[in-house]
């Protein structure tokens, strides 16, 4: 369904007056800095790092919502890298994103029944009578019931979990083949996340979508995803079938991330890493292995040498100098 090719978002950073007048650019985030991956019709792809290095960007970017800096991205065969206009509008329906914060996917003024039939009446696939009465069957569909007393009721009216199930029903919908779920529980009470990423992979199932779930938590994406993809200061460093990702992590980055999770059971840690600071700033980003300036296990080649992504078992690989 998505193919992804050496994907790269770089953004200018901002230099001063003079550097703005004179059209000079202080230097670039590189917050997606060259990616490659697939997700399959019916798979979900967990997308996990910490803060910073690089899911949202990605997301946007591979649904053309961001333009890309360089790289390809297939999308149902169709190379829509560069697409614009009328057919860029025409696919957006087949995509959708939904966001972290709700209310960046709702209109604050309008009644949440009328924001899922909005989508409908304007991509020109119902009239807004047949709209309404779909938005108020799925309205009920996503739990919001009884239906009448939240069909006009405005996003502020609502919890945040009710407010992300109508972005769910909203986004859903349209029937897209693809959706990028960007960390779409953490902003909600602990004890409702476990009801909305339901509904969410019930949706994915029965339209048998491709997605990609973005989170910084990995004991979330391991319940969810059928492979992971671990990204480090824009880059994929380690990506296979969840369930290898997670029994024989080979990064030491993804074995820190495991670490970090209590409810993960020792033995799968091979090593007790831990990891030095911050992520570094992607304005700047380390020489050779970018992740060499945290690693405990870096040597003099991580700071002279990017590592290649390597298969260290059948369709899981891994980018890392001293691989476990
Ligand atoms: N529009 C922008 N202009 C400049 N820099 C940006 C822009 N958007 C993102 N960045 C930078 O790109 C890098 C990656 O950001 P991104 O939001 O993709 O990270 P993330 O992995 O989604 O983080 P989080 O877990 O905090 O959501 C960050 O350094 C961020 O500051
Ligand atoms: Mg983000």
């Amino acid at each position: 369904m998505l193919e992804v090719i050496d994907l790269k978002k770089y953004f200018p950073v901002e230099g001063g007056i003079i550097d703005r007048i004179i059209g000079r650019v202080k230097g670039y985030v590189k917050a997606v800095d060259g990616i490659s991956f697939t997700v399959d019709r019916g798979e979900t792809l967990g997308l996990i790092g910490e803060s910073g290095c690089g899911k949202t960007t990605t997301g946007k970017v591979v649904l053309r919502l961001l333009e890309p800096t360089s790289g390809k991205i297939i999308f149902d065969g169709i190379d829509i890298t560069r697409l614009k206009g009328e057919e860029l509008r025409k696919l957006r329906r087949r995509m959708q994103m939904i966001f972290q914060d709700p209310f960046a996917n709702l209109d604050p003024r309008m009644p949440v029944g009328d924001q899922i039939a909005e989508p409908l009446i304007e991509h020109g696939l119902m009239e807004e009578e047949e709209a309404k009465e779909f938005a108020y069957k799925m309205l009920g569909r996503v739990g919001l019931t009884p239906v009448e007393d939240f069909y006009e009721r405005l996003p502020l009216n609502l919890s945040g979990g009710q407010r992300q199930r109508v972005v769910i029903a909203r986004a859903m919908s349209l029937k897209p083949d693809f959706v990028v779920a960007d960390e779409a529980v953490s902003m909600i009470d602990v004890s409702m996340r476990a009801s909305i990423v339901k509904l969410l992979l019930e949706f994915k199932k029965e339209l048998n979508q491709a997605m990609i779930f973005i989170t910084h938590d990995i004991s979330i994406g391991r319940l969810v995803a059928d492979r992971i993809a671990v990204m480090y200061l824009g880059k994929i460093v380690e990506i296979g079938r969840t369930e290898d990702v997670i029994n024989n992590p080979a990064h030491p980055y993804t074995q820190a991330l495991l670490a970090a999770v209590p409810t993960i059971e020792e033995k799968k840690i091979k090593t007790k890493i831990e990891i030095k600071g911050e992520v570094a700033d992607p304005k700047n980003i380390p020489p050779g292995c970018r992740f060499h300036t945290r690693c405990p296990l870096a040597t003099e080649i991580c700071m002279k040498e990017e590592p290649k992504m390597i298969e260290v078992e059948k369709d899981h690989f891994v980018a890392c100098h001293h691989h476990i």
